[in-house]
C-alpha cells in the first residue's frame, strides 16, 4: 500500500501530467467528428461482419457514463486525476459518436435502429471491476493498448473494404488509444519507482480478473467476441500477442511479473535518426468548413423534423438522425440509408450463419501500425523516452538478424 509521501508525489506527478497532456492535446492532437471524417465516402456496400465489429466497439465506448462517473467519485480528490479523467472522458465521447455516424452513413443502421440499440445499452449498467485507484489504473492502462489494437485491426478490414470513412476515423480514433495507453503507462512506472513490489501485485492481479468493459452488458456478446476473433481483430490470440506481452515489455517485466535485469543499453546515436523521420511523420487531417449546414441541428430545428421536411415528402414519419443532419446529409440520401439499414436488418434476423471459429492467425506489425504507434508516441508526455525505447527495440532486431545471419553462414546455409 502506498504511504503518504508516496501519495502525494503522485499527485504532484499527476498534475504535471494533466498540464502536459493537455497542452499537447489542445496544440496537437484535436479533431472534429464533423469535418475531419468524410462521412459521404462511407461505403454502402462493406460487409455486415464489419459493421457488426464496428457497433460492439461503439457499444463499449457507449458505457462512458459509467466509466466517468464511477471512477471520478474514486479520484475527486486528485487534481491532477479528476481533471485528466473529465478531458479522457471528452476524448472518449468522440469515439462512439464517430462509430455512430459511420453505422448511419454506410446506411449499415437506421436511427431507428440506433436508438434502440442505445436504450438497450444505457439500461444496463458497468459496475467498476477494481475497487482500488492503482489497480484502476493497471486496468486502463491494459484495456487502451486492447483498445488500440482493436481499432487498428478494424481499419485493416475497413481498407480492405475500400471504405475511406471508417479508415480515417479509425485513424484518429486509434492514435488518441495510443496516447492514453501511454499515458497510464507512465503512471505505472511511476507508481513502480515507489512501490514496486505492491505496484507489481496490483498489475498481476488486473492481469488474473482482466476482461474488457461491456463483455458482461453488451447484449450477444458471446457472439459479437466470436466474430471479432473470427475475422482477426480481437481474440485471445491477439490479446495476448499484441496486449499482455507488450505491457509487460513496456514496463521491464518478464512474463512472470519479475523485473528484467540490465536491459540493454543504447548506444548507436545512428539508429536515433531513422526514429526520428518517423517522428516528423503526421495525420494529415482533410480540412472541412465549421460553419454547420442549413440543416444542421446546430442552426435551430431541424429542417426535417415533424413533417416539415422539404426533402422527399417522406419526412413526416421518418425519424432522421440529427448526426448525419449535422454532417450535411440530405433527407433523400437518409431516406435510403434507412431503407437500406431496414432491408439489412430483415437479412440479418433470417439467417446467421456461424461458419469457422478461432482467429485467422497473428498479422505481423506492419510499417502502418508502427506509424500510427509512432504517431501516438510523439503526442505523448513521454515521447523521448518512447524515442528511446523504439531503438532499442531496433537495435535489439539488427542484432538478433546479425546473429542469424552468423550462424547460418557457420551451417553453410545462408548467403556468403
Ligand atoms: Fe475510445
Ligand atoms: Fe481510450
Amino acid at each position: 500500500m502506498a504511504n503518504k509521501s508516496t501519495q502525494a508525489a503522485m499527485e504532484d506527478f499527476f498534475y504535471r501530467e494533466l498540464i502536459k497532456y493537455l497542452k499537447l492535446a489542445e496544440e496537437k492532437r484535436r479533431w472534429n467528428v464533423f469535418n475531419d471524417i468524410p462521412w459521404h465516402e462511407a461505403n454502402p456496400s462493406s460487409s455486415e461482419e464489419m459493421a457488426q465489429c464496428t457497433e460492439t466497439f461503439c457499444a463499449v465506448e457507449m458505457y462512458l457514463p459509467d466509466f466517468t462517473a464511477k471512477l471520478l467519485l474514486m479520484i475527486r480528490r486528485s487534481r491532477g486525476r479528476a481533471w485528466f479523467h473529465v478531458n479522457w472522458g471528452y476524448e472518449e465521447s468522440k469515439h462512439s459518436m464517430a462509430l455512430d455516424a459511420w453505422l448511419l452513413s454506410s446506411g449499415h443502421r437506421s436511427e431507428k435502429q440506433r436508438k434502440e440499440f442505445e436504450q438497450l445499452l444505457l439500461g444496463q449498467e458497468w459496475e467498476l471491476p477494481f475497487d482500488h485507484p492503482r489497480q484502476m489504473v493497471c486496468y486502463t492502462m491494459i484495456q487502451e493498448l486492447a483498445t488500440f489494437w482493436n481499432y487498428r485491426n478494424l481499419e485493416r478490414f475497413a481498407i480492405d473494404q475500400k471504405d475511406p470513412a471508417l479508415t480515417t476515423a479509425l485513424r484518429l480514433i486509434s492514435v488518441d488509444e495510443r496516447v492514453h495507453y501511454n499515458f497510464f503507462r507512465n503512471v505505472v512506472k511511476e507508481w513502480m519507482k515507489h512501490d514496486e513490489a505492491g505496484t507489481v501485485e496490483d498489475l498481476k492481479y488486473v492481469f488474473e480478473h482482466f476482461s474488457m468493459p461491456g463483455d458482461a452488458q453488451i447484449p450477444g456478446y458471446k457472439e459479437r467476441a466470436r466474430i471479432l476473433a473470427k475475422t482477426g481483430i480481437y481474440g485471445p490470440r491477439e490479446y495476448v500477442k499484441l496486449v499482455k506481452n507488450p505491457v509487460l515489455e513496456d514496463l521491464g517485466l518478464s512474463k512472470d511479473f519479475e523485473k528484467l535485469e540490465n536491459r540493454e543499453r543504447l548506444e548507436d546515436i545512428e539508429r536515433i535518426d531513422r526514429v526520428e523521420q518517423l517522428k516528423r511523420e503526421k495525420i494529415v487531417l482533410t480540412n472541412g468548413s465549421a460553419i454547420p449546414h442549413d440543416s444542421s441541428p446546430l442552426n435551430g430545428l431541424s429542417r426535417y423534423a415533424n413533417g416539415n421536411g422539404n426533402g422527399n415528402g417522406s419526412g413526416a414519419h421518418r425519424e432522421y438522425s440529427p448526426l448525419l443532419e449535422a454532417m450535411g446529409f440530405s433527407a433523400s440520401v437518409m431516406d435510403s440509408l434507412d431503407e437500406i439499414a431496414t432491408l439489412r436488418e430483415q437479412v440479418r434476423s433470417q439467417a446467421i450463419d456461424s461458419n469457422g471459429e478461432g482467429s485467422r492467425g497473428m498479422p505481423k506489425l506492419d510499417e502502418l501500425d508502427h506509424r500510427l504507434m509512432t504517431i501516438g508516441d510523439e503526442l505523448s508526455n513521454n515521447a523521448e523516452e518512447l524515442r528511446a525505447l523504439r531503438a532499442q527495440r531496433v537495435q535489439r532486431s539488427e542484432q538478433q538478424d546479425r546473429k542469424r545471419l552468423k550462424n547460418d553462414r557457420l551451417r553453410g546455409s545462408g548467403p556468403e
